[in-house]
């Protein structure tokens, strides 16, 4: 079976080993979020921000996309990808789907996976190797390791909208 992500540390492998149980781990161990009058009304049921305020807000969500980029822009599998993007509004653009996709207060106003990622033609290793980048960047920010296992079962499932456009 083809694997779908090259992993080298033991962390990354304990990640990943923790990821296939991942859905089956309540949020955090923490006691689910008293309702935020900022972000629901009374007809809403509150939102879970639990992942959020894990990654440690807009603060950490900042520190996470930006060690995550200097990894991607140092890394020479795949760096050559990204020479035509404009490294700020990527950012930005990542800095809202990650809070906007674990629970925080943004709306993420970036195009679709499939369309942004059109024309790029990438590649499974290349996919592989953004997927070690990430890891190593949840490393980077020292997020515990349930916090990455969360955030890889919201993003690995994107790999079939990513990949071949
Ligand atoms: C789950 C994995 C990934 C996520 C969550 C993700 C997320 C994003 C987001 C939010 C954008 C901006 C969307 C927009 O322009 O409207 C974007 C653009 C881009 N991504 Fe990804 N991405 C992923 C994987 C990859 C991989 C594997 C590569 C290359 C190795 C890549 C290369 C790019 C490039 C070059 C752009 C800029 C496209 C442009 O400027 O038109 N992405 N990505």
């Amino acid at each position: 079976m083809r694997r779908h992500f090259v992993l080298h540390t033991p962390c990354a492998l304990l990640a990943m080993a923790l990821l296939a149980v991942a859905g089956n781990v309540a949020a955090d161990g923490a006691p689910h979020a008293a309702a935020d009058a900022s972000t629901t009304t009374a007809d809403a049921p509150a939102r879970d921000d639990s992942l959020y305020r894990a990654l440690g807000g807009e603060q950490g969500v900042a520190t996470l996309v930006e060690a995550l980029l200097q990894r991607v822009y140092a890394d020479e599998r795949i760096a050559f990808l990204f020479a035509e993007a404009d490294r700020n509004n990527l950012a930005r653009l990542i800095r809202e789907q990650f809070c906007n996709e674990s629970g925080g207060p943004c709306a993420y106003s970036g195009r679709s996976m499939a369309e942004s990622h059109s024309g790029l033609g990438l590649k499974e290793k290349e996919f592989d190797a953004f997927v070690e980048d990430f890891i190593d960047a949840m490393e980077d920010a020292r997020l515990p390791y349930r916090t990455q296992n969360r955030m890889l079962k919201i993003f690995a499932p994107m790999r079939p909208d990513i990949l071949h456009k």
